[in-house]
């Protein structure tokens, strides 16, 4: 029976690498996704596929589409599609640097590589800003209900929001505690949420009980620092892309002119969509794709 990459619900990992490809074009992708099917477990490395490499294969997947883009109140919000997505979990730097490598090594003659990052946990799962993240994920069967698929044809599938966002930590060290504490709506000192926060807080926003139909998605969200950038890799998996993009549209503001807090010191660079596929006997199941 195909159910969902191990990974996806599993602890987060203390360390990641995360990689999305472009298709070279007029390669043919079969030969290069049949060896990342083998190669690929699910748990240390979990696979998203996107529109363009899905449609390619002529092959439909009803709930893929493109990461919608957005300018407004403001704000530019990038949409950076891409073929492939992998996300190496692992322990050590050494190991993941060289599992990807060969990974890429399986993929070349099809795919190149975009973009790399190296994610980490901090402080026992805490955005570098030092808040908890990932408090109001749903557990066990909720989580499961929230980010597997159980449609037929696709059943074990799941869907993955992907966006690099880029803090300001200057910025955000400039704000008094109070102020801090309103931008995400809980307390740093103990994660407590705060009963009176302004409309612009975070959980406010994407309180996940609050919208209809109730908008539950797994994060597995991890920061990221290279030289002297930081930020969050943010992951939201879903069985389908409706409750990220509610989430999302309520944090820009969209239905009411309240943008969350949270834009006033980071801002997405990328955005992408992925279908990721279920796995059969410790591989991945792409027979939906006829591969
Ligand atoms: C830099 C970007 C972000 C940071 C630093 C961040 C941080 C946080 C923190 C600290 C919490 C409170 C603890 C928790 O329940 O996890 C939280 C909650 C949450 N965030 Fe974010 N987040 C970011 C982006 C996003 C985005 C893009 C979405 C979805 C569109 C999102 C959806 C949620 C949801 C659904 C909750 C739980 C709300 C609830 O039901 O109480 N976050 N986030």
């Amino acid at each position: 029976m195909a159910s969902p990459q191990p990974g996806i619900l599993a602890p987060l990992t203390p360390l990641a690498r995360y990689a999305s490809y472009h298709l070279i074009p007029g390669a043919d992708p079969r030969k290069s996704l049949r060896a990342l099917r083998d190669a690929a477990d699910g748990d240390q490395t979990v696979v998203g596929l996107g529109l363009s490499l899905v449609s390619l294969l002529e092959c439909g997947i009803d709930e893929l589409r493109v990461f919608p883009e957005f300018s407004g109140f403001g704000l530019d919000v990038p949409s950076t599609p891409a073929a492939l997505w992998l996300w190496l979990r692992g322990t050590d730097r050494g190991e993941l640097y060289n599992r990807h490598r060969a990974l890429d090594a399986l993929l070349g003659s099809a795919f190149r590589a975009d973009r790399v990052l190296d994610g980490f946990i901090h402080g026992g799962g805490r955005d570098l800003t030092g808040y908890e993240d990932g408090t109001e994920n749903p557990k066990g069967k909720a989580a499961i209900a929230a980010a597997v698929s159980e449609r037929e044809g696709i059943a074990g599938s799941s869907f993955v929001a992907v966006q690099q966002w880029q803090h300001d930590l200057s910025r955000y060290d400039a704000m008094s505690t109070e102020e801090q504490d309103h931008c995400i709506g809980r307390r740093r000192s103990d994660n407590e949420e705060l009963e009176h926060s302004p409309e612009s807080a975070h959980v406010k926003r994407t309180a996940q009980e609050s919208f209809d139909p109730e908008a539950f998605v797994v994060r597995r969200s991890m920061p990221w620092a290279e030289g002297r950038d930081c930020g969050l890799l943010f992951t939201a998996f879903g069985c389908s892309f409706d409750a990220f993009e509610a989430q999302f549209r309520r944090m820009l503001g969209v239905e009411d002119g309240t943008m969350d807090a949270l834009f006033t010191f980071t801002r997405p660079l990328t955005g992408a969509y992925f279908w990721c596929p279920p796995v059969k006997n410790k591989k991945l199941d792409l027979s939906a794709l006829n591969v």
